[in-house]
């Protein structure tokens, strides 16, 4: 189905269109064949993922020298985004802003919905159809599970489309997250993510980063993961369920020193309390779920600790002078991915391959 043939049938409606399986809804969110909305981990193969990887690599080289940057700045200059991030965030916000700002992007930002005209009662659909009369891409994080997502269907569906891009929508999935994820095991691993083993620790249950990372591995070759959380957290089911379709072997434990010493990377990750309404979670124990600096002791030698930051009590702060440490280049890291699929979506990144 070609994006064309969106007002016809079962697209016009909305609720019905939810419900189709992500492979029937890939069509509408590409453009010959480059992602043109970026809402789901699953939008990414291996082979876009590796291409991402070179773009950014070539990316955050080129612009160390001024001539460089002039150049990267130059490329989408004729270009407006708007940041619609009505849910906090720091370096999401500030990854996407500075990617956009490298490719010359100009940007304007809404952080708040009572500075918006949703305030007077204008719904949030209307408030999100109005940027696409102004700009040329909406990046976006918002509270409501899927409302990125259907931004994306509406705007496809009027006479000005513009892509949109999903910086977090509720808690199912964090597609860019998991993007810069995968680019910093690409990294530290010299290329070489097949086999290694990913260890998950912490709110496995309502965090939206490790359910996208979750997607993004099935993209790699003999990969073990294993999930470390009390039983309250665990991942939820249909991640499961995604992992044994596809044959990904993992187990789930709340033994948290026996499965960080097997991990090749581990990801921790903070209790997601914001979406607590009863105070049940709070009373969950966390505290053999927490990295404290005498495990650097018990994990691989050449182990990564990552974390989507930001960090409460999960991390000791010590655990940051170790090598070892991959969180603060990870989120710089996210910046050049970011970069890297702005361009590909606006096609600049072959011109960025090409710069010499
Ligand atoms: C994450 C998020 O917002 O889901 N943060 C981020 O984007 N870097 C993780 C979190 O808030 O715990």
């Amino acid at each position: 189905m070609e994006r064309t043939d969106l007002m016809t049938g079962i697209e016009k409606d909305w609720d019905k269109f939810l419900s189709l399986p992500i492979s029937q809804k890939l069509p509408f969110f590409s453009k010959e064949n480059r992602i043109y909305d970026c809402l789901f981990a699953q939008q990414f193969d291996r082979q876009s993922l590796s291409h991402l990887f070179s773009v950014a690599d070539t990316l955050r080289k080129f612009t160390k020298k001024k001539e460089g940057m002039d150049f990267a700045s130059s490329l989408l200059s004729h270009k407006r985004a708007m940041l619609y991030f009505v849910q906090p965030s720091t370096r999401t916000f500030l990854s996407f802003l500075n990617a956009c700002h490298i490719l010359g992007i100009k940007t304007g930002e809404i952080r708040d919905t009572s500075t918006s005209s949703e305030l007077k009662g204008e719904t949030p659909e209307d408030t999100v159809r109005t940027f696409s009369s102004y700009v040329d891409m909406i990046i976006m994080r918002h509270p409501a599970p899927n409302f990125v997502e259907k931004t994306a269907w509406l705007m496809n569906r009027t006479n000005r489309p513009v892509p949109v891009i999903n910086g977090g929508s509720g808690k199912d999935q964090h597609p860019t997250q998991a993007l810069l994820d995968v680019y910093t095991l690409h990294r530290s691993f010299d290329g070489n993510i097949d086999g290694k083993t990913i260890a998950m620790v912490g709110d496995l249950k309502r965090g939206r980063t490790v359910r996208s990372l979750s997607y993004l591995m099935k993209n790699y070759k003999n990969i073990k993961l294993i999930f470390i959380s009390p039983k309250e957290f665990a991942m939820e089911k249909d991640i499961l369920d995604f992992l044994n379709k596809h044959n990904m072997p993992f187990y789930e434990t709340d033994n948290f020193e026996e499965g960080i010493s097997q991990a090749d990377a581990i990801y921790m990750t903070r209790i997601q309390d914001e979406h607590d309404k009863s105070g049940e979670s709070k009373k969950v124990d966390i505290s053999a779920f927490e990295f404290k600096t005498k495990h650097l002791k018990i994990i691989k030698q050449k182990a990564i600790i990552m974390h989507p930051l930001p960090r409460r009590t999960e991390i000791d702060i010590p655990v940051d002078e170790d090598p070892r440490a991959m969180y603060w280049r990870q989120e710089r890291n996210g910046m050049w991915a970011r970069a890297a699929l702005i361009a590909h979506i606006f096609s600049a990144d072959g011109q960025i391959l090409k710069y010499k």
